[in-house]
């Protein structure tokens, strides 16, 4: 039981007809000081409703206020403060813990259900750009947090491997291509090409005509254009796959848009059916109410973007069942996910009602967006080497003697760039620092890591054995906070997984790191008489940390 809860039904009880149980249950505040209890709820809102100061009605409802797990009720300056009974708290989290390991926070909400997440995407003959790599880290976690909330999980990996760009690229390749370059050093190659065609192109603007024609004859199948294009493709996914490899990410599919081609014209013919398709200048489009139209046909007969999404939308519904479908894509594609939910809609899928966008934030350089077009790009490739490389210095001059250092930098490097990225709200934009990705000290990765580390080793010095039936008995006032974070990891995963936000999570592991350092320097764990209880508390920490960690894509090493 969630003894946030506990307290929320506390204060229905006394104010159904005033507030909704979920509006409640968001009033309630976790106080900065431990001297103002363990939860409170502010009653200024109320005095509205009853006419009375706040005050007065804090102490009539805190007056009334039961339940066998407070230990006290106040009333204080308008706020309901209330005080667990720490010692049955502990007690029960932590035998939790002991019991459950691993399956701790485990929810059921998602069973029976299938969600598809949808998300790095990166495009193909185009370097994996810190965008993609910011899809690539949230919606791997997301999968994660899904999987522990119950889901059935289908990792989809939308290749961006079709689009007017590729005709762009046959030009560019057949005019100043060179085979061997382009084996030796694909995406680099690919990218020069596609950056020298856009400078050739601002001069000679019937450079563009040539890429869209050669865009339609790939459409239409010419084996030529088809041959070059797969080539292409599969030097590019040769190189990201080199890139999942390092941050542990897989996926379930690899379909791209080009998948769609064939795929298309049916649901051009449903829309059409349907009586949904307008011609509007020699192109066909789907209106919208409150929306720009919906592109769907151009005037070449060439499809886009939005009508590979619909092809594929309709084609995972068909082969997946799911209940919820995401777009883990950046904030700037908003109003394209919003047009493909409302064509959708007047399709009439209800299905669609399950699909959601989950924008990020731009990573941004000196206050502006990064592109690729202008070829100035920082590859990924290159950051994580870098981090690793970073990671083994400092195991060389702290822990020389550590087994499996090469593994270990790569777990701790791989880390501090994943934890990075999800312990900022993912709406926010990020300046792109390499030096704050490479951090190893402050609010990181590394540090989480390092924690988790540190519980091992008491573990291990104190030859720790879970008992699953051990009757925890604390009196330690110190770990206290501990427990209310330990106690707060199920919710979070909830909620988590509720906003599609992992840096939740990723806070609540610092914020038990810290915690439990503050602990470890004040209290004695180790050959004292209360050594089990205090190892059994370290484990629940370790597990925590292990967990979360995994939960965001992250390695725990035992040893660092
Ligand atoms: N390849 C696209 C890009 O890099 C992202 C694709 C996102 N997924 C989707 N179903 N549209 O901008």
């Amino acid at each position: 039981m969630q003894y946030k809860q506990v307290f929320g039904n506390a204060l229905a009880n006394q104010l159904t007809d005033v507030l909704s149980y979920d509006s409640l249950m968001m009033m309630i505040e976790r106080p900065k000081h431990d001297s103002l209890g363990d939860f409170s709820f502010p009653c200024f809102e109320l005095a509205k409703h009853y006419r009375k100061s706040p005050n007065m009605i804090s102490k009539e409802i805190a007056d009334k206020l039961d339940s066998p797990l407070f230990e006290k009720v106040e009333s204080v300056g308008g706020y309901i403060n209330v005080f667990l009974k720490k010692e049955k708290v502990s007690k029960k989290t932590v035998e939790a813990i002991l019991k459950m390991k691993e399956n701790y926070g485990n929810s059921l909400v998602g069973e029976g259900k299938t969600i598809t997440i949808d998300f790095s995407s990166p495009n193909i003959a185009k370097p994996f750009s810190m965008g993609h790599l910011r899809s690539t880290v949230i919606g791997n976690s997301l999968s994660l947090i899904a999987e522990k909330n119950g889901y059935q999980v289908v990792r989809i990996n939308y290749l961006g491997d079709w689009g007017t760009q590729f005709g762009k690229l046959i030009v560019a390749y057949n005019k100043w291509g060179k085979e061997e370059k382009v084996k030796q050093r694909p995406i680099k190659e690919l990218l020069a090409l596609y950056v020298k065609f856009h400078e050739e192109a601002e001069k000679k603007p019937v450079l563009n005509d040539l890429g869209r024609e050669a865009f339609k004859k790939l459409e239409d199948g010419d084996e030529e254009a088809l041959l070059l294009w797969e080539w292409f493709r599969d030097e590019s996914l040769k190189e990201f796959l080199k890139i999942y490899n390092k941050l542990g990410v897989t996926f379930d599919s690899n379909h791209g848009e080009a998948f769609y081609n064939d795929k298309m014209e049916r649901v051009v013919d449903t829309l059409a059916e349907k009586s949904l398709l307008v011609e509007s200048e020699g192109a066909h489009v789907v209106e919208i109410e409150g929306l720009p139209p919906s592109l769907i046909k151009k005037r070449d007969g060439t499809t886009l973007y939005a009508t590979r999404d619909l092809a594929a939308a309709i084609y995972r519904q068909e082969n997946y069942h799911f209940t919820k479908s995401l777009y883990v894509v950046g904030n700037e594609q908003s109003l394209h996910f919003k047009q493909l939910f409302a064509v959708l809609d007047k399709m009439g899928y209800e299905w669609q009602k399950g699909m959601a966008h989950v924008p990020f934030g731009m990573i941004l350089k000196e206050g502006k967006k990064m592109s690729t077009r202008k070829g100035k790009i920082v590859l990924l490739e290159e950051v994580i080497t870098e981090a690793v490389q970073i990671a083994l210095t400092n195991i060389e001059d702290k822990n020389p003697n550590l087994p499996n250092k090469s593994v270990v930098a790569e777990q701790l490097g791989v880390g501090a760039i994943i934890f990075h990225d999800l312990k900022n709200y993912r709406l926010n934009d990020i300046e792109f620092s390499l030096e704050d990705m490479l951090r190893f000290e402050g609010e990181t990765g590394p540090y989480v890591q390092y924690t988790h580390a540190r519980t091992s080793s008491l573990l291990r010095k104190g030859n720790y054995i879970v008992r699953e039936d051990h009757q925890v008995n604390y009196t330690d006032e110190e770990a206290w906070p501990i427990i209310m974070l330990l106690e707060a990891f199920p919710q979070t995963i909830s909620k988590a997984m509720d906003d599609y936000d992992p840096s939740q999570l990723a806070k609540l592991l610092l914020a038990l790191s810290k915690t439990f350092n503050k602990y470890y320097a004040s209290v004695k764990i180790l050959d004292d008489n209360h050594q089990e209880d205090r190892l059994s508390l370290v484990y629940a920490v370790k597990i925590v940390l292990k967990d979360g960690l995994r939960l965001l894509g992250i390695q725990a090493p035992e040893e660092m």
